[in-house]
């Protein structure tokens, strides 16, 4: 037998076809973004400037993190937020506390870490990471080997676009982290925990806040 299709019924596919173009386009071109033009900072650079706070810290947590971050200041400009604040964290099933100092559709800085230690999954992203260790330890492991990676103070943990693994802080860690790619296909990894775990979104929404400014922030003066 013939269908017959009425006049909303032809609408309302359109509007669904519609639909999932828009929703094509809003991942896709975020995830495009992340690729292939200029960076505003750089991973081995960003490693100098951890090992001078970490000197300039003498041991001292409290003042390890802030001479980091002025210098990081000092060196980017106001490409960092002026009075960033700190914010729980919790993905792939650990927990910290961080301070966003730069928030862009292609690059992130952050302070990340904890006084107490944590553990987890360190996600699967379209992005590069890289974690350089300003306080305590972190370990790490991929899956394929029985091998336990050790990074200390001044080491700088490169995890590649596409790769996981397991990590762990055995106890107070605090990190310059700084991730290169496609930022928004990070955030939901970012974001499940609240929705799975914590609930906590007050959290949640200063994390959407923070990034949102700085998304914005930094198209507004042409980066992306
Ligand atoms: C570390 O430095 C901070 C800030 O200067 C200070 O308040 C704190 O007492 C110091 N902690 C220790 C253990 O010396």
């Amino acid at each position: 037998m013939e269908e017959k299709s009425n006049g909303s019924e032809i609408i309302s596919r359109k509007l669904l076809r519609l639909g999932a173009l828009a929703a094509i386009v809003a991942i896709a071109l975020p995830v495009f973004f992340g690729y292939g033009h200029r960076h505003v900072f750089d991973p081995v650079e960003l490693q100098e400037l951890a090992k001078r706070g970490i000197e300039q810290g003498k041991g001292n947590s409290t003042l390890v993190i802030s001479s980091v971050t002025e210098l990081v200041k000092e060196r980017y400009g106001d490409h960092i937020f002026d009075s960033p604040r700190w914010m729980f964290n919790n993905a792939g099933g650990a927990m910290g506390t961080m301070l966003v100092l730069h928030c862009s559709l292609s690059e992130y800085l952050i302070i990340f870490g904890t006084p107490l230690g944590t553990e987890g999954h360190t996600g699967r992203f379209m992005a590069d990471d890289f974690f350089t260790m300003i306080v305590g330890e972190q370990w790490a492991a991929l899956s394929k080997a029985p091998l336990r990676e050790v990074y200390a103070p001044g080491d700088q943990h490169h995890l590649p676009r596409g790769v996981s693994k397991q990590y762990r802080c055995p106890g107070e860690c605090w990190a310059l982290e700084y991730a290169r790619g496609s930022i928004v296909s990070m955030l939901p990894f970012g974001f499940a925990d609240t929705f799975t775990s914590t609930l906590d979104f007050v959290s949640l929404l200063e994390t959407i806040q923070v990034s949102a400014g700085g998304i914005l922030r930094e198209l507004l003066r042409g980066k992306v």
